[in-house]
């Protein structure tokens, strides 16, 4: 454990906008934002930025054999690590703003549930909006996409910014208490009904 936490500082310290965080997420953090998975069925979950595997192993447990689990991440040494712990799970090492195609290539036409880990608020404005387009597009209508925040982080612009477009782009954005079992302590934003895109 510590030595992956050593690991994951070493990507933050390399990358640290595109890393976003200086730990992998905590079990707590990963039950909250797993937590829209069906429990019937045979879902496509997606999952965004997927890091050392803390929310691959909670998606993979709700599924338990079920549907389909793509985990999608841009950086290979990180990838190259979850490709040996879940060998089991459908890995692309891309980035997320390709996501239609992605899951087109795939043979993939929607997404049930969208789990995301990306760093929102370490992302400029064009950014955000390419990634948060990439997910409306590919997200069946009665979907649910769920991401996270750090909870020190609210107050920053980029973090404000991203809520307005969550809220601009889906119908109901609930967020979760503060899961302070978490370092640092973070919430999940569950949002459903992606509104329409506006035409003309
Ligand atoms: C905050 S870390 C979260 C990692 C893991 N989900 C967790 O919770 O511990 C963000 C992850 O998103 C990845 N990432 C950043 N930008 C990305 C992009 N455009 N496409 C795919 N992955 C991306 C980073 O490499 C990093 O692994």
């Amino acid at each position: 454990m510590a030595l992956e936490a050593a690991f994951f500082l070493g990507q933050f310290l390399r990358s640290p906008t595109t890393t976003g965080a200086i730990m992998p997420s905590s079990r707590y953090l990963a039950a909250a934002v797993a937590a829209p998975i069906p429990e019937r069925g045979d879902p496509v979950v997606v999952e965004l930025g997927a890091g050392t595997g803390p929310f691959t192993a909670e998606i993979q447990r709700r599924l338990a054999g079920r549907g389909r689990h793509i985990a999608i991440e841009i950086n290979p040494r990180l990838a190259d690590r979850l490709a040996r712990r879940h060998p089991e799970v459908e890995l692309v090492v891309d980035d997320a703003a390709r996501l239609p195609r992605l899951l087109a290539e795939r043979g993939i036409p929607a997404a049930d549930v969208i789990v995301s880990g990306l760093p929102w608020a370490a992302f400029s404005a064009t950014v955000q909006s390419r990634l948060l387009d990439a997910v409306l597009r590919v997200m069946r209508p009665d979907g649910a996409f769920t991401t996270f925040s750090y909870a020190h982080a609210r107050p920053l612009t980029t973090a404000i910014r991203f809520r307005r477009r969550l809220h601009a782009a889906f119908e109901e954005v609930v967020p979760s208490r503060t899961i302070w079992r978490n370092l640092p302590p973070a919430f999940v934003y569950h949002a459903r009904r992606p509104r329409p895109a506006p035409t003309g």
